[in-house]
């Protein structure tokens, strides 16, 4: 009979563990079990936040950060909409028949079980290995206390290490600076930019790209 597998991954394992300790190996299995066929990706642990499967009763805390105009505005893409229940239950349902999307709720470690964001990799691209990297963080009271640029890096190293991609990759609004500098934190430098390809709360203002390679050297 197999061995039960734990249900959670501290992670980023320390580098010394990942060099050294069998451990390492015995700690991946299930995100890797995860990686090699089921759908459903499994729990990854950081310091500050952790990542687990999006579930049904998330939805209503997700509706409401949907709805927060501010949010939106940083967002981009598409001017704030009103968004029912209904509409944001259809978006998450479909990410996660989505086989190119994997989506994360985001829960403080500080107060387990409580919902901060959702970040997602989407857009996998199978022959280049790339995927497309956001992410939400609602919960105001957890903006600059270092949730983001941990989530996005839990989430990069599990693209790399355990789906194999080459690159992760996004885009950003020029007038968000908060994210720009938690996307530099955690690995990813500016690649290029689309001009005044957004127009944001009354101004056109400019789509910053971002990537991180795999072979990229750690963030500091
Ligand atoms: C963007 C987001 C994921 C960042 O997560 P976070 O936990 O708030 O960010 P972190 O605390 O990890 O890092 C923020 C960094 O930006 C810096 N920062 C904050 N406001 C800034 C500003 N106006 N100008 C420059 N830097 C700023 C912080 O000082 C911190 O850097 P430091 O650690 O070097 O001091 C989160 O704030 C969020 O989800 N916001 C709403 C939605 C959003 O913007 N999503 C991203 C869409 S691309």
């Amino acid at each position: 009979m197999q061995a039960p597998v734990p249900s959670t991954v501290r992670w980023p394992l320390p580098f010394f563990a990942r060099r050294r300790n069998a451990q390492c190996r015995r700690a991946l299995k299930p995100v890797a079990a995860a990686a090699a066929g089921q759908d459903r990706p499994s729990v990854l642990t950081g310091e500050l936040v952790t990542l687990r499967p999006l579930e049904p009763e998330d939805y209503p805390t997700l509706a409401r950060f949907a709805n927060d105009v501010e949010i939106a505005l940083l967002v981009g893409g598409r001017p704030p909409t009103p968004d029912a229940l209904p509409s944001v239950v259809a978006l998450y349902e479909g990410r996660r028949e989505d086989p190119h999307t994997l989506g994360f709720a985001i829960i403080a470690n500080n107060d387990p079980g409580r919902l901060i964001g959702q970040c997602a990799l989407f857009n996998q691209h199978q022959v280049a290995r790339t995927a497309e990297l956001g992410i939400l963080i609602g919960d105001r009271d957890y903006w600059g206390r270092g949730c983001g640029t941990e989530a996005v890096s839990l989430l990069a190293d599990y693209g790399f290490r355990l789906r194999n991609l080459h690159k992760v990759h996004l885009s950003v609004n020029a007038t968000n600076p908060r994210a720009i500098r938690a996307y530099q934190k955690a690995g990813f430098t500016e690649e290029g930019r689309r001009r005044k390809h957004l127009w944001n709360d009354g101004e056109y203002v400019d789509l910053v790209l971002m990537g991180r390679l795999r072979d990229d050297p750690p963030p500091a």
